[in-house]
């Protein structure tokens, strides 16, 4: 396969700076012998210029939660694509459905913010998935698919290449729930059937990550689909144990 795998770490609203620097030094510590795996961490916006510099000369690189898709002016609270690439960032998630629930993100901004994020130089990791009461009503496969489409309208195929998608249930997210391999599978393949139809070259090559309430227990099944290239990981990014336990469970190269 000529996927890359990636385990990626959204640590949300936790962690100031003192936190932050202790848990990636033991992160980097335990994960210090992997190649065949991209480890991201997406601290908070304050944490991530000191822990960037924690994290020279390391296999861990670096992501931001969300970015505006404006490069600069009076949007109050927002941060540009120009500005975490400056602190380090090689990534920024994209679309999380936190963003997409709580604070107006849509169709139409994910993909702004998707077009910004490549712009500076960034990696989205784009998200995508339905919630409890959409899959409920058996729309899980066009809710996904649509939000796909969306976010990446647009995008040359050079570009596309480049992409990550995180295929998040939201009612996997921090509920302990978490989707069944087959569930997560089926989902995924659907995905990557998409891709396919749009672009053979970018299907083969984009990580397909799936989050929600992956732990170490689990992530072993759920990594060994054939679909599944990678983690997006809440709660059990937030210990460096766990964490480089769900790195360990990937299938090896
Ligand atoms: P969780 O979060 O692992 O805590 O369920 C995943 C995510 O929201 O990315």
């Amino acid at each position: 396969m000529t996927r890359r795998r990636m385990i990626a770490g959204n640590w949300k609203l936790h962690k100031t700076v003192t936190e932050a620097v202790a848990l990636v030094r033991d992160l980097r510590r335990l994960v210090s012998q992997v190649r065949d795996c991209d480890i991201v961490v997406a601290p908070p916006y304050t944490a991530l210029y000191p822990v960037a510099k924690a994290l020279e000369d390391s296999n861990i690189k670096l992501s931001a939660q969300e970015m505006f898709y404006e490069d600069k002016g009076a949007f109050t609270g927002a941060v540009s694509g120009a500005m975490l690439n400056e602190v380090g960032c090689a990534y920024t998630i994209v679309a999380h459905s936190e963003r997409r629930q709580l604070f107006g993100e849509t169709l139409e901004s994910s993909n702004k913010r998707v077009k910004a994020a490549f712009k500076h130089g960034l990696i989205p990791i784009f998200c995508i998935g339905e919630t409890l009461a959409e899959r409920q009503a058996n729309q899980t496969m066009q809710v996904v698919a649509a939000q796909l489409d969306a976010g990446i309208a647009g995008l040359d195929s050079a570009t596309l290449k480049r992409l990550v998608v995180a295929y998040e249930p939201v009612w996997a997210i921090g509920t302990g729930v978490v989707a069944s391999p087959q569930q997560a599978q089926e989902v995924h393949r659907m995905i990557r059937e998409r891709l396919r139809a749009k672009d053979s070259g970018a299907a083969e090559v984009i990580p397909l990550l799936y989050g929600g309430s992956v732990k170490p227990d689990n992530a072993k099944e759920l990594l060994a689909q054939a679909d599944i290239d990678g983690a997006l990981v809440g709660g059990a990014s937030l210990e460096a144990e766990q964490f480089a336990a769900i790195v360990k469970a990937r299938p090896s190269a």
